[in-house]
């Protein structure tokens, strides 16, 4: 798909997504947060569901939980825009209660539509919600900052899924936000190795001449990295 392809493709599920009535949240939602970002890029992040800001605007993260996010994606270079931002609900809760069981299954088909016309690289999970989504069984304070293979099934091809806590935790819990900080400063090596990882698996990819050793080295490189955050 080209650019033009998926930004249009994009625009059709947000489309859809803002005049839904497939769960409960319709009800009491202001504006549908079907989410945003590059059309381009290799990197998706999945919140949990909109708070009352993003019910308000109608876009995720602009609350005091994203300019958490939008710091600590400061921090490695980034700018929101670079990324796609989503979440696992596009509706909020009422009073920011937790997403029900049903209310997840009735919005995951516009999750899973915005991953396959994605196809990310990496797909950071925030917080639980979005971690039960796509590492189920696992506990965020014991596989945050570690990294595994996402369940191709969710719409997202190819990626490796990295969970951080959510930036709403941290906002709560202060210690957190250093943990959030070291958890994000290893995302830009993980963005290289899950790129090798696609490339070496891809059916058209290059003559095993250079790729090996590129692949390799990377892997070489980024092993005091999984030592140091303990990635898979
Ligand atoms: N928290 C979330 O999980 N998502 C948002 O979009 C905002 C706050
Ligand atoms: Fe539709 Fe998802 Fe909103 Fe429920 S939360 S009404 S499924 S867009």
């Amino acid at each position: 798909m080209t650019t033009e392809e998926r930004r249009a493709a994009l625009e059709a599920i947000a489309a859809e997504v803002s005049t839904c009535t497939d769960c409960r949240l319709a009800q009491g939602r202001t504006r549908a947060v079907p989410g945003e970002g590059s059309p381009d890029t290799e990197v998706v992040l999945v919140g949990e569901g909109p708070g009352q800001n993003e019910d308000r605007q109608g876009r995720p993260f602009v609350g005091a939980a994203g300019s958490l996010l939008q710091e600590l994606l400061g921090m490695i270079g980034w700018k929101r825009e670079d990324v796609f931002i989503t979440n696992v609900v596009k509706c909020r809760p009422p009073n920011n209660r937790d997403p029900e069981p049903d209310e997840i299954a009735a919005c995951q088909p516009y999750l899973r539509r915005q991953l396959e016309v994605l196809d990310p690289a990496v797909l950071v999970t925030l917080g639980r919600f979005s971690l039960q989504t796509f590492m189920p069984g696992d506990r965020i304070s014991r596989v945050h900052g570690t990294s595994r293979p996402i369940d191709p099934s969710t719409g997202a091809r190819a990626a490796t899924g990295y969970a951080l806590y959510h930036p709403a935790a941290a906002l709560r819990q202060g210690s957190l936000k250093e943990t959030m900080q070291r958890d994000m400063a290893a995302v830009p090596d993980l963005l290289i190795r899950a790129r090798a990882e696609r490339a070496a698996d891809s059916p058209d990819a290059e003559e095993p001449t250079d790729a090996p050793d590129a692949t390799a080295q990377t892997e070489d490189a980024s092993m005091n990295d999984n030592e140091q955050y303990g990635l898979l």
